[in-house]
């Protein structure tokens, strides 16, 4: 018996309605493999927990964390709390704490859905966005000065290290090695000045010992376009930490909305624990509806399995969401149907139970 220990953050807004989706599919995978143990402890920090204590997790959190396998988290944040305190003190520190420099967010068209962009199915929508996710421009470094004068200001510092840029850059190209060998890299090189020609002179670096795989440099401006007028020509988009969140929303819109994208931090050489999470955030307006879409937090679990060398698993879990979605019976409104968080989530295991008897 292999036991998996998971770390569960459901947190604030519609985190909490599609976590209790996806342990739902935790628990059926464990009665399909009948070798694998999820052990699973739920942490209710969040802002909930913040008006309570004053901090959104205890002094001791992330020790708490670092014992786990992974963590599985829902979505951070809520209007009562502001996000720059929300995120800086949950999500952002686990990302960086825990050294998950790779933020994989795989583009992908399903069966059964159609993308809003006319002409294309799915052989035109299938990369995979290769975010920076620890540095760039998502820095505490900078400050605000002159406060309640004329002259008030705000700086805040970029921060691109060699060691930052070249580690991401080096997976996105060792992962198109294994996939159709192209490579995008997000710039910015014409306005920033500093920054982004280092970005792109070692993207360059590194593209010249894979010369097998044809790398692009695309301004972010443009590559957004691209995104939309020929989303087939992208296999892997390597990007910093702004540009890679910017462009992942995007591409969610373009393979059905943000309640289906997945999302993995990953840390390569799996000295912490990696975190698994939907794309989206707390949704606040449609929280406590019940009508959450749970599909991007059961697909983190895919893509999780996948991470715990678990590929079958993996496997069968999208096979479930294809079918479901393919079978256009119960869907949430966000996917044209009447159906709430609990009737997808529970069509998804009755899918992935009738699915597991191939297994
Ligand atoms: P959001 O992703 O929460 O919502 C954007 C839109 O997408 C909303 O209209 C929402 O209803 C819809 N949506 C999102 N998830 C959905 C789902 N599963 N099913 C159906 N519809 C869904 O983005 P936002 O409104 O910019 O942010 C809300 C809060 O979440 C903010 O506090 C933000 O900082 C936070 N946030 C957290 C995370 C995270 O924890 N990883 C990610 C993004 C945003
Ligand atoms: C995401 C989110 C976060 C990010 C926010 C909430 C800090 O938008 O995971 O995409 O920008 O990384
Ligand atoms: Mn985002």
């Amino acid at each position: 018996m292999q036991h998996i220990s998971v770390a569960v953050i459901p947190g604030d807004g519609i985190g909490p309605e599609v976590m209790e989706e996806g342990l739902k599919v935790l628990k059926s995978i464990e009665e399909i493999h009948g070798g694998l143990r999820f052990e699973w402890d739920t942490f209710d920090w969040s802002c909930r927990y913040y008006l309570k204590h004053g901090r959104m997790m205890p002094e001791n959190g992330l020790d708490v964390l670092r014992e786990y396998d992974v963590i599985l988290l829902g979505a951070i944040g809520a209007p009562t709390v502001p996000d720059h305190i929300s995120l800086w003190e949950l999500l952002l520190p686990i990302r960086r704490t825990f050294q998950q420099y790779i933020n994989l967010r795989p583009i992908k068209l399903l069966r059964g859905l159609e993308s809003p962009l006319r002409h294309k199915s799915h052989e035109h929508l299938d990369f995979v966005v290769v975010r920076e996710n620890t540095e760039g421009e998502y820095s505490d470094m900078g400050g605000r000065l002159h406060r309640g004068t004329p002259y008030e200001m705000a700086v805040q510092n970029n921060v691109f290290t060699r060691y930052g840029v070249e580690r991401v850059v080096k997976y996105a190209f060792n992962l198109a090695e294994k996939r159709r060998k192209r490579v995008a890299a997000a710039t910015k090189s014409n306005g920033i000045n500093h920054t982004m020609p280092f970005w792109d002179e070692i993207v360059r670096e590194i593209a010249a010992r894979h010369p097998d795989v044809r790398t692009d440099i695309y301004h972010i401006d443009a590559l957004a376009a691209y995104f939309v007028t020929r989303p087939e020509s992208f296999d892997v988009v390597v990007a910093s930490n702004l540009f890679g969140d910017i462009l992942t929303d995007l591409g969610a819109a373009l393979v059905g909305g943000l309640g289906l994208a997945p999302s993995g931090n990953i840390n390569p050489e799996r000295a912490y624990p990696s975190m698994f999470e939907p794309i989206h955030g707390s949704a606040p307006d449609i929280a406590g509806k019940g009508i959450a879409n749970p599909i991007a937090q059961i697909w983190s679990i895919s893509m999780m399995m996948e991470h715990l060398h678990q590929p079958e698993l993996a496997g069968l879990i999208l096979e479930a969401i294809e079918e479901v979605l393919a079978e256009r019976k119960v869907l949430t409104p966000d996917l044209g149907g009447k159906a709430s968080t609990a009737e997808l989530g529970g069509e998804l295991v009755r899918k992935l139970k009738a699915l597991s008897e191939k297994f």
